[in-house]
């Protein structure tokens, strides 16, 4: 996936000025940025939910803005997005909120597979036992791993994350966080993190990106710029 000279205004409010980006093949890249410095804003272009203003997107070899409804639709059925508010629906039980991807891309499995791909992403973020259960009998961390699980059942070979422990207790953060290299190890997943929460970004990032003002400031491993003798990235490590 790249991310090659992308900016994005709304109005005056220039979010993303020039922003580029790489993430490679089983590589987690968290983009480390404040509060409002565009980081959803980000997710939601490379997912074509937002349009963008300039540069190019490429996401499994696909040009983003170039595609049509139906081709987005598929190259969304390829790449995992984990909303930061998890997205799941109350009034379905786990079960059925898992099997939701797969209705909506219209892939269509018999009972017994179903059955066998919702035990799998279950297990995979260790709630087995939970499909009958409803979303409001969950904790906020085992929210977010149902969250994970549904998009872990298309098998996804990108996967997005907003801000994934934010929210959560410490204790539930680094859990996730653990979940996060646990999945990428298993499925050869390449993930875009997005954060700042930085004890998810120490350990779930192969490699950071900050985004500061709308550009890449910085890149690097995240001992790499814990060293760097700049204020804008040393403000991030203090
Ligand atoms: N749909 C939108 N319309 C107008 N402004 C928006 C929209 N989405 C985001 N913004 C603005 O873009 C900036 C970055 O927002 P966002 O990407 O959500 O920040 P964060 O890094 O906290 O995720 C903010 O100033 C926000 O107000
Ligand atoms: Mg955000």
């Amino acid at each position: 996936m790249t991310v090659d000279h992308v900016s994005k205004s709304f109005g005056d409010n220039h979010v993303l000025r020039d922003f580029s980006l790489t993430l490679g093949r089983g590589e987690n890249v968290v983009v480390l940025g404040k509060s409002g410095s565009g980081k959803s804003v980000l997710i939601k272009c490379i997912i074509g939910l937002l349009p963008y203003d300039e540069g190019t997107i490429t996401v499994l070899g696909q040009d983003v803005a170039s595609l049509d409804h139906a081709a987005m639709d598929q190259l969304r059925a390829r790449v995992g997005f984990l909303f930061q508010s998890n997205a799941l629906y109350d009034s379905m039980t786990v079960r059925e909120n898992l099997l939701f991807p797969l209705r909506r891309h219209w892939l269509e499995h018999s009972a017994g597979e179903e059955d066998d791909m919702v035990r799998q992403a279950l297990e995979d973020v260790g709630l087995a036992n939970t499909a009958n259960m409803m979303p409001v009998e969950l904790s906020g961390g085992m929210r977010k791993r149902i969250a994970l699980a549904r998009t872990l059942i298309l098998r996804p070979e990108i996967i997005l994350y907003d801000e994934p422990t934010t929210g959560l207790d410490p204790i539930t953060a680094r859990e996730i966080d653990q979940l996060i290299r646990e999945v990428q190890h298993k499925y050869n997943t390449s993930s875009l993190i997005i954060s700042h929460d930085m004890n998810c970004v120490r350990l779930t990032a192969d490699r950071v990106a900050l985004l500061v003002d709308g550009r890449c400031y910085a890149e690097g491993t995240y001992a790499e710029l814990e060293q760097r003798d700049d204020p804008k990235i040393h403000e991030f490590f203090a």
